[in-house]
């Protein structure tokens, strides 16, 4: 197969990694790809949104089947565009623009579960109409309360502010416009106090599906959870409270209610789902859905993955995984995110990066946020590299990726030290 992957990331950097080891894959095209993805495959100067751009790519390389990194593409419509024009080939990874809706509008994400009987947060829809509304819902609510921006927001839409007057501040801010067009509606949603973890579906659309290994990242910029949102500092897969009895709830509660409210609702769905959870004392909520699978998490999960993925989103895009297993590694796996300093805030660029190990079968360096000037590696973003490792635990995951830390250097590079030490204290105190 010639594969077409898009994105330029770390999660593609992981994803183009797995598919180049699977002997189905004959070339793989990464558009745009980054500093990193060359060694998997051919980088292609494409914007994913440049639709025409695509088209020209999967014409010239005879692109089978294409897999969709990123959101983007998907809310744009890009499978529906291409499935237009030729129903067979290639065959897409991604879902549909009415699929890709569950990400792309928090309003609709709870409707649908509200419809399919999913548990989630108790919530109600605002908008500049409905504002004193607002006021008075965030009134029957305890601290702390969770504004959310309907729309897409770089995942910086989500605001939980402490206090009711601040509350009422941010719900007006939001209204106002403070995310564009994004908020123009604001979800206002019940405070959940749990741990969060991260849970992934390949689905096939015809009601199969298969889980990938489960995993947990850390979003804030600070060591101990403190600070800015980031995209995500790190990411540790096993994840130990998300146990059988944890995941039979998950499958039962979640998973298999999506994967067929999908189905009700006649949404053409054929690829990953993100189910975002939180464990309220053993119980599994719905946080959130991406349409697409995580970054970082992305970069632990396909180090666990055992079967030949591309096999397996193959038979997806074709409407049936059959029995196809998907089979884990039993090892442990963890990145920890290298950024750039200042990021999430204003950061430079160009730096000149140094001492990046070789993939040597613990270690494997995903780079995220990198370009290639000539033989010179150089930063491009505020996520860099995703040094992602193996351990017979996870703590061994982690302390493989710190020691491949301490060999990379550029000006500015910060990492949290800290990434899977709270799931490390759940662990210690069970055993
Ligand atoms: P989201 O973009 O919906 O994933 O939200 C970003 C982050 O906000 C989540 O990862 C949670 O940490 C937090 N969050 C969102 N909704 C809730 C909620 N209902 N209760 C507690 N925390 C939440
Ligand atoms: N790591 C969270 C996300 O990919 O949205």
């Amino acid at each position: 197969m010639n594969i077409l992957l898009l994105g330029s990331g770390g999660r593609e950097a992981a994803l183009a990694w797995k598919i180049s080891q699977s002997p189905l894959c004959e070339q793989l095209y990464i558009a745009p790809g980054n500093g990193g993805t060359g060694a998997f495959g051919t980088n292609i100067a494409a914007s994913p949104l440049d639709f025409d751009a695509i088209g020209k790519i999967i014409a010239e390389k005879n692109i089978d089947m294409v897999v969709v990194g990123n959101e983007d593409p998907l809310v744009a419509g890009i499978v529906d565009h291409f499935r237009a024009i030729d129903a067979e080939k290639p065959l897409w990874v991604g879902p549909s623009q009415a699929g890709a809706m569950l990400e792309a509008s928090k309003d609709h994400a709870k409707r649908f579960m509200a419809r399919h009987g999913i548990p989630t947060a108790a919530y109600r829809t605002f908008t500049p109409e409905t504002i004193e509304e607002g006021y008075a819902f965030l009134e029957t609510l305890n601290p702390p309360y969770v504004l959310k921006a309907d729309g897409l927001a770089a995942g910086k839409g989500v605001i939980i502010p402490e206090t009711l007057e601040e509350a009422r501040k941010t719900l007006a801010e939001m209204l106002g416009g403070k995310f564009g067009k994004a908020s123009a509606s604001v979800v206002i949603e019940q405070f959940l106090k749990g741990i969060e973890c991260s849970v992934f579906a390949l689905t096939d659309g015809h009601g199969g599906y298969r889980l990938l290994p489960v995993a947990k990242d850390y979003k804030r910029i600070g060591e101990g959870d403190t600070g800015l949102n980031t995209g995500g500092m790190g990411a540790v897969s096993p994840v130990v409270f998300a146990d059988a009895e944890f995941m039979k709830k998950v499958e039962e509660r979640i998973v298999r209610p999506t994967v067929e409210g999908l189905i009700k609702d006649g949404t053409d769905y054929r690829g990953f789902i993100f189910f975002g959870l939180i464990n309220v004392d053993g119980e599994p909520m719905v946080i959130e859905y991406n349409v697409r699978m995580g970054d970082p998490e992305t970069e632990v999960v396909m180090l666990r993955v055992a079967s030949d993925l591309v096999e397996l989103m193959a038979a997806a895009a074709r409407g049936s995984l059959g029995t196809l297993p998907l089979d884990i590694d039993p090892r442990a796996a963890a990145t920890v995110m290298a950024v750039s300093g200042g990021y999430p805030e204003a950061y430079e660029k160009g730096k000149k990066i140094e001492g990046v190990p070789a993939p040597d079968g613990t270690t494997v360096v995903f780079h995220a946020g990198t370009r290639l000037d000539g033989p010179v590696l150089l930063t491009s973003g505020g996520r860099v590299l995703a040094v992602s490792s193996y351990g017979a635990t996870p703590r061994e995951a982690l302390a493989a990726s710190y020691a491949a830390l301490d060999t990379i250097r550029f000006d500015g590079m910060y990492f949290r030290r800290d990434i899977g030490r709270d799931l490390q204290a759940l662990a210690d105190k069970q055993n």
